[in-house]
C-alpha cells in the first residue's frame, strides 16, 4: 500500500509526453504509477525517473491497452494494492497512416482501443472514487488533430475530435465536485510517436514542432488549474482558433496537406 501524499496514474509514461509528465510529478513528490505496453520500457523509464528523484515512488503497471480486458484489470490490481488514483493521465496514443481505403482493419482498431476505448473506459474506473471524494484531476492526450478533419489520418483525427469532446463534456457535469478534466491538445511534439508511425517525413513533422518536456510542462499548468482545454504554443493556438472561422473544406484540404509526404 503506498502510504502519503497523492498518486498519479500516467499511461503512455514510458515515452514522450507521458515521460516528461511523469517527471514532472515525481518532481512535485507524487507517488507514480506508470503504464505503458512494452515492460522493459516501462523498466528503463522508471530508472530514469529514479536517477533525477531517487526518493520516487513508482509503481509499473505493463498492460497493453488494445486489449479490452486492460483498464480492469489495472483498476483492480490498484483497488488490489489499496492504491487510490488522485489524478489520472490518459496519455497513451497510437496513430496509423495512409487512406482509409489501403490501412490495415486490426491497425484501425486497435488505434480506436488505445486512443478512445481505454481511455474512456480508465476515466470511468476512476471518476466514481474522485466523485466519492470530493477530489481528482483528469488528463487526457488530444491534439491540434481533434479541431479539424485531417485526410490520411482519418480515424486519428476523428479519435482526437472525439476525446475533445468526450473530455469538455464531463468536465462540465463535474462542475462543483471537486473533479476537473482537462485536454492538452498539443502540436507536432518531437517524440517517438512519429517515428512509431512512419511519419517522420510528412509535412506536419517537417514544420513547427515542439518538446516534449514544453508540452508536459503547459499540460501540467492547465491540470494544476482546472482549466478545461489547453492547447500547447501559442502558433498551435492561432492555427486551431482560424479553424473556427475558416470553410470546412479549405480546413480538410489543408490537412490533406500537411499530411503528405514531403519528398525532397
Ligand atoms: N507527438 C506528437 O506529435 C503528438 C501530437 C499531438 C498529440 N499527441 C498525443 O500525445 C500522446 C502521447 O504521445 P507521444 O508523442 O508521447 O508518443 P510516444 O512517444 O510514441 O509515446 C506513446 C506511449 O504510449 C504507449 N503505448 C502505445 N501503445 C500502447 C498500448 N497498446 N498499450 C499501452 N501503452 C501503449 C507507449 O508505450 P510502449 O511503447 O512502451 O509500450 C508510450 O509510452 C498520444 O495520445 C498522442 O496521440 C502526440
Amino acid at each position: 500500500m503506498i502510504k502519503g501524499g497523492k498518486t498519479v496514474l500516467i499511461t503512455g509514461a514510458s515515452s514522450g509526453i507521458g515521460f516528461e509528465l511523469s517527471k514532472i510529478f515525481a518532481k512535485n513528490g507524487y507517488h507514480l504509477v506508470l503504464v505503458s505496453q512494452n515492460e522493459d520500457n516501462l523498466k528503463r523509464a522508471a530508472s530514469d525517473i529514479r536517477k533525477q528523484y531517487s526518493d520516487a515512488q513508482i509503481t509499473i503497471i505493463p498492460k497493453d491497452l488494445s486489449l479490452p480486458s486492460s483498464p480492469e484489470e489495472i483498476f483492480e490490481y490498484l483497488t488490489h494494492k489499496s492504491i487510490q488514483v488522485d489524478i489520472l493521465i490518459n496519455s497513451a496514443g497510437i496513430q496509423v497512416y495512409g487512406p482509409f481505403n489501403e490501412t490495415n482493419l486490426e491497425d484501425d482498431l486497435r488505434l480506436i482501443s488505445v486512443n478512445m476505448l481505454a481511455l474512456t473506459t480508465l476515466t470511468k474506473l476512476f471518476l466514481k472514487g474522485m466523485v466519492e471524494r470530493g477530489y481528482g484531476k483528469i488528463l487526457n492526450l488530444g491534439s491540434t488533430g481533434s479541431f479539424q478533419p485531417c485526410p490520411l489520418n482519418a480515424i486519428y483525427c476523428a479519435g482526437k475530435a472525439y476525446v475533445l469532446h468526450f473530455s469538455e463534456g464531463i468536465a462540465e457535469e463535474l462542475k462543483g465536485m471537486g473533479v476537473t478534466v482537462t485536454t492538452l491538445c498539443p502540436g507536432a511534439t518531437r517524440t517517438n510517436f512519429a517515428k512509431r508511425a512512419k511519419i517522420e517525413d510528412i509535412r506536419l513533422f517537417k514544420g513547427y514542432i515542439m518538446d516534449a518536456e514544453k508540452v508536459a510542462e503547459i499540460g501540467y499548468k492547465a491540470l494544476m488549474k482546472g482549466k478545461p482545454v489547453v492547447v500547447a504554443g501559442m502558433l498551435n493556438k492561432i492555427m486551431t482558433s482560424s479553424i473556427r472561422f475558416s470553410p470546412r473544406g479549405l480546413v480538410t484540404k489543408i490537412g490533406n496537406y500537411i499530411m503528405q509526404r514531403q519528398t525532397n
